[in-house]
């Protein structure tokens, strides 16, 4: 049985630098998934000179695509020891505020639950995931104590998460998500739900060995900025050194850019809480 990486959503910058920088770094077989299969395949063909690279097609919100990458490497009888999720939906500006939300968390959330469903059985005893968020994906940037209690609660089961969910995407239908408090971006609720959900992959996962962590990759510039592949190598090594050298005890954490573990309920827009 063969041992494998996996990076899912890398045709970003950011996922693309991942890519470069785990070719170097880890010597067994390296998947990688695009929703777009052009893009996948010109990572291909600019990263050639790593002979352990495989594309294969997956979109998060299509479950078949999902189901055909599981049969493919239990086909092949590899077992995942490395998983970084780099995934990322932002909706085109048009759209109306309902369907919005629905895409976004059709990607961030829901898709990113059925794939764990699917895929992270085939972790092996110690693997490490590596969820990519970011300062939006800290608790502060929703306004509301009540929802910030519900959605930290230590306790909160997944079908809780999903009721959360499904209440912010009703205030968003009735238009009242920001006077509910839900924050000022539907993006950043959906991150906000990303990181719950590797605390409850944490909670689910880790009497198994698996290290479940996520990461704000730092100062990555946005779609707009791509021209400086700097910010994304950081950004990069930030993500590798959680998915290759982090001590163990790093484990069901947010990972600030600065490779420290921070509180998820820090202030995002004041200085971040070491622990
Ligand atoms: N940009 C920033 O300033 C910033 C800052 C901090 C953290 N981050 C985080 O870093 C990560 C990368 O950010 P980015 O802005 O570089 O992302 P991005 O360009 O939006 O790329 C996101 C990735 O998600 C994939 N994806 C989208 N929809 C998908 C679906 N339905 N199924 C499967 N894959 C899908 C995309 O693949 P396709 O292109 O094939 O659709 C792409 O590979 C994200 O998690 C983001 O939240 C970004």
């Amino acid at each position: 049985m063969a041992n494998v990486a996996v990076v899912v959503g890398a045709s970003s910058n950011l996922g693309y630098q991942v890519l470069k920088q785990l070719g170097s770094a880890y010597k067994g077989k390296i998947y990688y998934t695009t929703e777009d299969e052009s893009t996948g395949y010109s990572i291909y063909e600019n990263l050639k000179e790593y002979s352990h690279l495989e594309y294969f097609r997956v979109d998060l919100t299509y479950t078949k695509s999902i189901i055909n990458f599981r049969h493919h490497i239990q086909d092949l009888d590899e077992r995942i020891d490395l998983l970084i999720n780099v995934t990322d939906h932002v909706p085109e500006k048009q759209l109306s505020s309902v369907d919005k939300v629905r895409r976004i968390l059709a990607v961030n959330f829901y898709g990113y639950i059925n794939f764990g469903k699917l895929v992270y059985p085939l972790l092996t005893r110690n693997a490490r995931v590596v969820n990519v968020s970011g300062p939006a994906g800290l608790l502060a940037t929703i306004e509301n104590e009540a929802i910030r209690k519900r959605i930290s609660d230590p306790k909160l089961t997944e079908d809780e998460l999903v009721a959360v969910l499904q209440d912010f995407e009703e205030a968003v239908k009735r238009g009242i998500q920001k006077t509910e408090g839900w924050g000022h971006s539907m993006h950043a609720v959906s991150k906000v739900a990303l990181a719950a959900v590797t605390f409850l992959q944490h909670r689910e996962w880790s009497d198994k060995g698996v290290i479940i962590n996520c990461v704000n990759p730092g100062n990555v510039s946005s779609r707009e900025h791509r021209k400086s592949t700097k910010a994304f190598e950081e950004g990069a090594k930030t993500i590798l050194y959680l998915a290759l050298e982090a001590p163990l005890t790093v484990k069901g954490n947010f990972v600030w850019s600065n490779y420290n573990v921070i509180e998820w309920n820090s202030d995002p827009f004041l200085e971040v809480t070491t622990v």
